[in-house]
């Protein structure tokens, strides 16, 4: 279960309002919220798995095709979870359109056997669409086009233009469940299907996700709660941070989760992500020192992956000696101590999260912990958690300026 302090908020919001008129504890179900009962439907696991065996069967990479919801969990959940060295490399395309990235990826492979998974609820991503031709006219080229049929696998909604497209000219397609937007589908075939590949346990982490579903719900409240009742004093921009870099994509993934559910009607707490101790010597400054409007989230796990003594040895003519035999997840632990303080001392109201460890049970609790809390922020601030009409206008001008 993920745990939620805020005695390091306490200092700035009155406790009471935790309890008061502004907390909800949960938000309205809706044509959208097929996410909330996702973890209790796992008959999708055996399709998902004989797919993902296919593709390891006969690819030593898997490119995925996809932008927001479609790449952002998976991509977090691989580098999260992922410690297994054996595994098909998982390469992210169709998430920008730089000509530079995409190259990148095609020489990555080089002349590895792969295959492809895109990645498009709406089967309609421009980005998304452009990425698709190069990787449909090399997988033509290398294997012709019977191969070309067998490694492509789609995801997308029924009835979508690329679930059309794979039925014309044959490809799998695995069908997106129905009332699971973008950025509430990780834990569908969107970014199960990506994991599996990867050799992620995905049993495993619909069961974390299972059990926060069961147990989560009052602590993903008091986080809503909490962070929307430091908006009200003025605190307009939550950093979520971690000690642990394999965490990095996960704050990507939960920068989109909660800008996209709650940015509209021009209010929201703006996301951003720190990545500990590294940001602490670009953001730190400005974190201790400059405009008092933040608020700080860490995430912190309670069984490290690793142990690694510090070095002793009379080769150390340095400054810390005493920490010889200390392990690292102690001076991490001591690190997440001493920002804590320093940061609350300066002005920013700080909420922990504690989560169980680096594992794909941890990243399914994770996954279901924001997806709820995010819900039930939205909900408090009075705006609609589950569409992202703001992301339309770029597109518009893009396909004016395009020609489309
Ligand atoms: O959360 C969302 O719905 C969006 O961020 C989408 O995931 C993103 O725009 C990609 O859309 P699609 O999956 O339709 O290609």
């Amino acid at each position: 279960m993920i745990k939620v302090n805020i005695e390091g908020t306490l200092n700035f919001i009155d406790e009471s309002e935790l309890r008061g008129t502004g907390t909800a504890r949960d938000f309205n179900m809706s044509a959208d919220t097929g996410w909330v009962n996702l973890p209790k439907s796992t008959e999708n696991l055996a399709e998902i798995k004989e797919v993902a065996g296919k593709i390891r069967g006969e690819s030593e990479a898997l490119v995925v095709i996809g932008i927001g919801g479609s790449y952002l969990g998976a991509r977090a959940a691989i580098e999260f979870i992922k410690n297994t060295p054996d595994s098909t490399d998982i390469y992210f395309a169709g998430n920008n359109v730089s000509g530079e990235y995409l190259k990148w990826i095609i020489d990555r492979i080089g002349s590895r056997d792969f295959s492809v998974n895109v990645v498009s609820k709406s089967g309609s991503t421009i980005e998304t669409a452009i990425a698709l031709r190069f990787f449909k006219e090399l997988l033509l080229t290398r294997y012709g086009q019977a191969g070309l049929k067998r490694r492509l696998y789609i995801t997308t909604d029924a009835g979508s233009p690329l679930y059309e497209m794979a039925a014309r000219e044959g490809y799998r397609c695995l069908e997106m469940p129905p009332g699971v937007g973008g950025r509430y589908s990780v834990l569908t075939a969107v970014g199960l299907l990506p994991c599996a590949v990867a050799g992620i346990d995905i049993d495993e982490m619909m069961l974390g996700a299972r059990e926060e579903m069961e147990t989560g719900r009052d602590n993903a409240a008091l986080y809503a709660s909490s962070r929307q009742a430091l908006y009200r004093e003025g605190k307009k921009i939550e950093i979520l941070a971690s000690f642990e870099p394999v965490f990095k994509s996960m704050g990507e993934w939960w920068k989109q989760l909660f800008g996209e559910s709650e940015g509209k009607a021009g209010r929201g707490i703006f996301p951003a992500y720190a990545d500990y101790t590294a940001d602490l010597h670009s953001l730190g400054q400005y974190i201790q020192e400059g405009e008092r409007t933040l608020i700080e989230t860490f995430v912190t796990f309670d069984r490290p992956r690793v142990e690694l003594d510090i070095p002793g040895g009379p080769i150390h003519d340095d400054k810390i000696g005493a920490l010889a035999g200390l392990d690292l997840g102690e001076i991490n632990r001591a690190a997440s101590e001493a920002v804590k303080k320093a940061h609350i001392d300066g002005g920013v109201p700080v909420i922990e999260l504690h989560a169980p460890g680096l594992t794909a049970a941890s990243f399914g609790a994770l996954v279901y912990f924001f997806q709820r809390s995010c819900a039930i922020s939205a909900t408090i601030s009075g705006v609609y958690p589950f569409d992202q009409p703001g992301v339309e206008a770029y597109k518009k001008n893009l396909y004016a300026i395009l020609g489309l």
